[in-house]
């Protein structure tokens, strides 16, 4: 009997782009790096795995992105040495690489954490592990990075939430912590937003205080989620956090929660005077480059390292994952991370996935890559000639699609149709003798006979009203 066949899908939370989606998402990466790029940032490329403690000390343990999202697993080039390890501690697992019992949180609990790799849930700890490991602050001025690529986190996937997702990020490391420099990194992230043509967003501002400020509020915080009637209600994870780390009962997604999250104490209400100072300033800055702002004063984030400044843009166009970017000032990061004393940082995320949404529905930009030329040949003189004509269009920048077997002319433009180019070059037996090539326009049917040194000129002119018209 025949074996049954398997058909191996994409794993849950990740999906396969195809053409002709693909052409957006390259056009939505060229604009935003020539915003970044305008705005004087430079490309930085790291690896997409790193060692899991650099994401457990940076994010923070008691966020779910680490506690419960991570991608983690022992590296397998070390296996032995980490089960060696693991036996000597008197934890040793039960064959960890293939028992699919072995879940993060046991790896987590019998593998010492300087063994494990994880996926990166985000870039912002490996840029700061990069700019400290390269010594970047001996670099004039201030470094301003942005990255882009794929993350991963294991959330629940659902429309505009993945398990593979690809984030365009921007970083600005160095000793100023001007509030200009927030106003500068936001500006751009409208400017992006502008030329994406979205038009339904709304920029959410917040200060979340410094180390100075924000332990006070905590206790505060505390105290008042330790109430009785506050702590039954809250779920367990947020019970726990009470406890461990009170200002991720904030960012809880729980909607059973949202009432109580209502009535805390709001963080930026307890400021200290060089933070009110430094979120006034953000606010005229902003006034100063016309980005309108709404402050949410739960804004909190979910990840450990913020301090002062927090944002995030929003659009309704997305549903529940409605969140485009966000991101925020990680001042004492660095040096957290064993960097140099006194370097500051901010930062943002954008999702590609949901501004790939938020743009399909604006329904303004249309980067669809359109064939120039269909070459249509018959007959084993004109064979040739197809195959030098399209490699001269080639060269001179066209889109060429040269079929590699004959194919009667109907059955050309056919297919020509088909695939939306714009041009068909005919080169049948009349064009080989009469050295005179026949080009057919596909959007009016127009057919002209021209010399092969008027090719280039025709097709041009298309090319160059394309251009016009669409953001290839
Ligand atoms: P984040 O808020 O965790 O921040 O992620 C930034 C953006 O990535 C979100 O606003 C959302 O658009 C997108 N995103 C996050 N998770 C998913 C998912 N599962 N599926 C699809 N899109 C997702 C950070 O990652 C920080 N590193 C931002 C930052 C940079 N802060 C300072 N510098």
């Amino acid at each position: 009997m025949k074996e049954a066949r398997r058909q191996f899908r994409a794993i849950k939370g990740t999906r396969d782009i195809l053409p002709p989606d693909t052409a957006l998402w390259n056009w939505f990466e060229r604009t935003a790096r020539e915003v970044m790029e305008a705005y004087n940032f430079a490309e930085i490329r790291t690896p997409i795995f790193e060692g899991t403690e650099l994401f457990a000390r940076s994010i923070g343990v008691e966020t779910d992105v680490v506690a419960k999202e991570m991608y983690t697993f022992p590296d397998p080039l070390d296996l032995d040495q980490i089960v060696k390890l693991a036996g000597e501690s008197g934890r040793r697992p039960r064959q960890p690489q293939f028992d699919a019992e072995a879940t993060q949180a046991r790896l987590w609990d019998v593998l010492p954490a300087d063994q494990l790799v994880t996926l990166r849930p985000e870039a912002t700890a490996s840029v700061c592990r990069a700019y400290i490991e390269h010594g970047m602050q001996t670099r004039p001025g201030d470094q301003k990075l942005y990255y882009v690529g794929p993350m991963f986190r294991r959330e629940r996937p659902q429309k505009g939430r993945y398990r593979q997702f690809y984030q365009i990020g921007a970083e600005v490391l160095g000793t100023s912590d001007a509030p200009a420099i927030d106003a500068e990194l936001i500006e751009m992230l409208t400017v992006l937003i502008g030329r994406c043509k979205i038009e339904k967003w709304t920029l959410l501002i917040n200060s979340i205080g410094c180390t100075n400020c924000r332990p006070k509020y905590v206790e505060l915080l505390r105290a008042e989620l330790r109430k009785p009637e506050i702590l039954s209600k809250l779920g367990p994870d947020s019970q726990r956090r009470v406890e461990t780390n009170p200002l991720r009962v904030m960012d809880s997604k729980l909607t059973e929660e949202q009432p109580i999250i209502e009535t805390l104490p709001k963080i930026s209400e307890h400021l200290c005077a060089e933070c009110r100072e430094h979120y006034d300033k953000l606010k005229s800055e902003l006034a100063l480059r016309r980005v309108p702002f709404t402050e949410a004063p739960r804004l909190v984030r979910g990840l450990d390292y913020y301090m002062r400044t927090t944002f995030e843009i929003t659009s309704p166009v997305l549903g529940a994952q409605n969140a485009l970017c966000g991101g925020g000032r990680y001042d004492g990061l660095v040096e957290m991370l064993g960097g140099p004393a006194g370097i500051k940082g901010i930062g943002f995320a954008l999702g590609e996935d949901r501004f790939i949404d938020a743009i399909v529905e604006a329904k303004k930009i249309d980067a669809a890559r359109a064939v120039d030329v269909f070459v249509a040949w018959m007959g084993e003189k004109a064979y040739p000639e197809a195959v030098r004509l399209a490699r001269v269009l080639r060269d001179a920048g066209r889109a060429v699609e040269l079929p590699a077997k004959e194919m009667k002319f109907g059955k050309a433009f056919e297919r020509a149709a088909k695939i939306g180019a714009r041009y068909v070059l005919i080169l049948g037996e009349d064009e080989i003798a009469s050295k005179r090539l026949t080009l057919k326009r596909l959007a009016d049917g127009v057919q002209e006979r021209i010399a092969e040194g008027e090719l280039l000129e025709h097709i041009r002119a298309v090319a160059n009203d394309k251009t016009n018209t669409s953001p290839r």
